[in-house]
């Protein structure tokens, strides 16, 4: 206990060590962990072999971090793109194979660009009418030739892992904290729009953008680490998860904000409409996320005192937030849960949480999480502090108008919870 709580009060910003794995930048991913977080505690509360588990896995940071230590990462997740991310930084790839593929899909793409006709009959008959319309929007008619030159050279690759890998790049010359090629300003704080002051945004050219990405990524590929082979990770939901009973040896995840604060699908539909995804199965997708605003016909827990009591100060301001609030804590009662199921004894789950701010409120997140935990049989035995790099890490907007100092201060921080199931 004395060891977790020295552990705590170290410096967990971690903002300016440099990246030790290449894989990491594969693709960008709104409040992803700096590695060495979770690698400071892999290392610190288990040993090689062991298994390590992150429920809501992102992009993967925790998972290709325990594989490179010599641990066995398993990660879930519900987001098709956050799946695609982390099984490509796990793939073992040869870098001189995929370069190969790589020059050949651009050739070919940019050589069938010579006959537009044919790529803007794949334009409009490959999607249904809803996601088109999507696609109308947010991509100039240019882009969209350049984008389906490149899907359909990347569709005919053989091999599963390099496609996959091409699939990834493709993903990520689009979304983008700037909206990469599409006509989209911002997808990292806000809702997407076309005009900045009045002005659309300049035209990129996808191919070479897609060769620029490449190029980056397969720096990325040499780095490979030594990634345990038995690391993987699964489509499965964190409040119910396909694993046995006492079978984890540690835990290293972060949930959602509340009140969906990071939209994830907003701006990852912005790619997974091109790889196969219609809007109205994303939108579906959408609403099961843990911090969703959806609340008719939810299922809700029964919530000790604290979040009771923010629960109810909020409501007195807005019902609805309070409800979405609600929603959120039984959802994260759900995943403390299955956590406390599946980890062994006296082993322990470092949860990465911010606190969010609704009708001027502080959710009070950390307390209330822990007071959740202790009521399910996983107490918290401490929480620490890290320092927030919104930029680098793509969080919400600031709320400074309308929250007071002392939260605004609380914002700009993460808590970790270290939650430890007892023997
Ligand atoms: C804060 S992010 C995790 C970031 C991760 N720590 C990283 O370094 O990339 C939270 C993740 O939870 C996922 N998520 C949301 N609802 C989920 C659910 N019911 N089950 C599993 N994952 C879920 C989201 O898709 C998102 O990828």
């Amino acid at each position: 206990m004395e060891r977790l709580t020295a552990l705590l009060s170290k410096d967990l910003g971690f903002h300016d060590a440099p990246v030790s794995n290449g894989r990491h930048n594969f693709h960008s991913f709104p409040a992803k962990f700096p590695p060495q977080l979770s690698r400071f505690f892999i290392e610190n509360l288990s040993v090689p072999g062991e298994l390590v588990l992150d429920p809501m896995s992102g992009s993967g940071t925790t998972v290709v971090e325990a594989a490179s230590a010599g641990r066995v990462g398993l990660g879930f997740d519900i987001d098709p793109l956050a799946l695609l991310i982390t099984k490509v930084k796990l793939t073992p790839l040869d870098t001189a194979s995929v370069e190969r593929q790589v020059n050949k899909v651009a050739q070919e793409a940019e050589l069938s660009l010579m006959h537009p006709s044919r790529l803007e009959k794949e334009v409009n008959g490959r999607f249904d009418e809803k996601t088109k319309q999507f696609i109308d929007y947010w991509f100039s008619e240019q882009t969209q030739i350049e984008l389906m030159s490149l899907l359909i050279q990347i569709e005919k690759v053989k091999d599963p892992d390099i496609k996959d890998f091409l699939k990834l790049t493709f993903s990520a010359i689009i979304v983008t904290k700037s909206g990469g090629v599409s006509l989209a300003w911002d997808l990292g704080h806000t809702r997407p729009h076309r005009l900045n002051q009045g002005k659309p945004k300049k035209y990129k050219p996808a191919i070479p953008e897609f060769e620029k990405r490449a190029t980056k990524n397969l720096m990325g590929l040499t780095s490979n680490g030594e990634m345990v082979e038995r690391s993987r990770v699964r489509f499965g939901n964190a409040e119910n998860l396909p694993l046995q009973d006492e079978s984890i040896d540690l835990i290293v995840t972060s949930p959602p904000y509340a009140s969906n604060a990071i939209d994830y699908m907003r701006a990852h539909k912005f790619s997974l409409v091109w790889l196969g995804n219609e809007v109205d199965s994303l939108t579906e997708l959408r609403s099961k996320y843990i911090g969703g605003d959806k609340v008719t016909d939810f299922d809700f827990e029964s919530l000790p005192p604290l979040p009771e009591s923010v629960i109810s100060n909020i409501s007195k301001l807005d019902n609805q937030k309070a409800l979405v609030l609600r929603r959120y804590y039984s959802e994260m009662t759900r995943v403390l849960n299955e956590m406390r199921r599946v980890l062994r004894p006296g082993k322990v789950a470092i949860v990465v949480v911010g606190s969010s701010v609704m009708r001027g409120i502080d959710t009070e997140t950390d307390r209330c999480l822990a007071e959740i935990g202790r009521a399910l049989g996983l107490p918290c035995a401490g929480i620490g502090v890290r320092l927030l790099d919104r930029d680098r890490r793509m969080m919400p907007t600031s709320t400074k108008s309308r929250a007071d100092s002392q939260i605004e201060n609380r914002m700009h921080r993460e808590f970790v919870l270290a939650f430890v199931k007892p023997n």
